[in-house]
């Protein structure tokens, strides 16, 4: 059985994360995915935040896999020439360019869709139609204006941002599922259509819970949030709710042994109502089971603050996979705070390919993150992500079916690059 998305072809214009984490994506369902790079120098971060000397940098190879690497000038008429020939032969053109970027090489909608009116053109940008559209965006400045930042942290403190990729990985995520919708519309009208993804709706997304919570303010105080029990008033705005669970079953951080030391001997404990008694005989606090004071989630609301206090008396005898063990027993929902460490050597997340060890010809052996998403007959393969311009005459030839002769004419125009696999390797 091959890929779901074998025969679909990707012209992957992306560059950073966000666009890199879509096209990845894609590829690792069986999408042919050829990356056009600057000659020279390429995808920005494959010298970013390098650990090894002149090798691509880790930032580079975990968001790349599977794709091959053309190094092409689209501002040199020639290496226009070839962007035409690839506009033709592919399915979905993918960039994440600053505003305003793709029109100035001359690929505006109108064009690209003579070219190719079965080409689907996905976008990332900052923001979507509005006054902040022509704004380059990072992840950080996503996060804070699609109110993850605001709604992130402690009370008492600055806003927050997080370390997963909301932004950027979100994002690709978000567009590859419009791409793949778009894909299946294309099959019963014929045409391609335009996706866009702007990061701060994508983060916004993410952060539906809160804006949830901005209109459930307007009918009264959120109880759940430990700010309520602690009798602190609430403002006009969601506020930053530390640990809190964001649904319905209250949760919080709470110390395991070993904290002292141990940045990471916490566990998050949720103290889900039908498991309250399973919670009460195990912190030794049976009493609780009765008494009217906790024995309904209403009674114990205004004091969940003193409620995780006398369970992290509990926890803190505990390793937090102890706790773990003892309240899974029980089914009480418990999350042990795992380091990069801890994830990096965990068996089952190698077992499943969640964690992957892959070969580099410049670099040796690395880890990366494989496809979180597991298709029973569609199983993503990781493959090592390509050297600069590893791919580009494989692409004028086999791809292009471009002649010795109009390879030879390129080459000399200075539209393609052609010594960096040498100079990697
Ligand atoms: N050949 C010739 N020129 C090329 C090229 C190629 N193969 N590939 C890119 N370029 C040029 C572009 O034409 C552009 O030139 P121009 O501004 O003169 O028209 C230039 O390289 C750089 O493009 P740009 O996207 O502006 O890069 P940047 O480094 O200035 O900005 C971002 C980076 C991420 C801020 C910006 O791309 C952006 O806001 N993207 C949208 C949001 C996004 O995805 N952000 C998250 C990134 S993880």
């Amino acid at each position: 059985m091959g890929k779901a998305l074998d025969g679909v072809k990707i012209l992957d214009f992306t560059h950073v994360q966000s666009g890199p984490t879509c096209t990845q994506l894609l590829a690792w369902f069986g999408a042919d995915v050829i990356k056009i790079e600057k000659p020279g120098t390429g995808d920005i971060t494959r010298g970013q935040l390098r650990d090894i000397p002149d090798v691509d940098s880790l930032y580079f190879t975990m968001l790349n896999h599977n794709k091959r690497s053309i190094t092409l000038d689209t501002k040199n008429p020639k290496g226009k020439e070839v962007l035409d020939a690839l506009l033709k032969h592919c399915d979905v053109l993918v960039e994440n360019f600053a505003p305003g970027v793709l029109d100035r090489m001359g690929l505006t909608w109108e064009y690209i869709h003579k070219v190719n009116p079965r080409m689907i053109v996905a976008s990332v940008k900052g923001f979507g139609p509005g006054p902040y559209e022509d704004c380059k965006v990072y992840e950080n400045v996503a996060q804070c204006a699609g109110g993850s930042a605001s709604t992130t942290g402690f009370r008492e403190g600055p806003p927050l941002v997080t370390g997963a990729q909301i932004g950027d990985s979100g994002t690709g995520l978000h567009l590859a599922l419009g791409i793949v919708a778009a894909l299946y519309q294309r099959n019963t009208t014929g045409k391609g259509q335009k996706v866009l993804c702007a990061m701060q709706d994508g983060v916004l997304n993410l952060a539906r819970v809160k804006l949830r919570d901005q209109q459930r303010l307007a009918h009264g105080p959120l109880t759940e949030y430990s700010q309520y029990g602690e009798g602190v008033p609430f403002g006009d705005a969601v506020p930053r709710a530390g640990n809190d669970s964001g649904g319905g079953q209250p949760g919080w951080i709470l110390k395991c042994k070993g904290w002292e030391t141990d940045p990471n001997a916490y566990i998050y404990f949720i103290t889900q109502a039908p498991v309250w008694e399973a919670i009460c005989d195990l912190i030794g606090e049976p009493g609780w089971k009765t008494d009217p004071g906790y024995k309904t989630p209403k009674a114990r609301l205004p004091k969940l603050k003193a409620i995780f206090a006398r369970i992290e008396q509990w926890t803190m005898t505990k390793t937090k996979f102890e706790v773990m063990q003892e309240c899974n027993k029980v089914d009480i929902p418990v999350g042990p705070i795992l380091s990069m460490k801890e994830l990096a050597e965990e068996p089952s997340l190698r077992a499943t390919g969640t964690v992957v060890e892959v070969d580099h010809p410049t670099r040796g052996k690395y880890l990366t993150v494989g496809n979180p998403i597991k298709l029973s007959d569609s199983v993503s393969e990781v493959k090592r992500s390509p050297l600069l311009g590893e791919h580009t005459e494989e692409i004028l030839r086999d791809v292009l079916k471009f002649g010795e002769k109009q390879i030879a004419e390129i080459r000399s125009s200075g539209a393609i690059g052609g010594t960096e696999k040498m100079a990697a390797e």
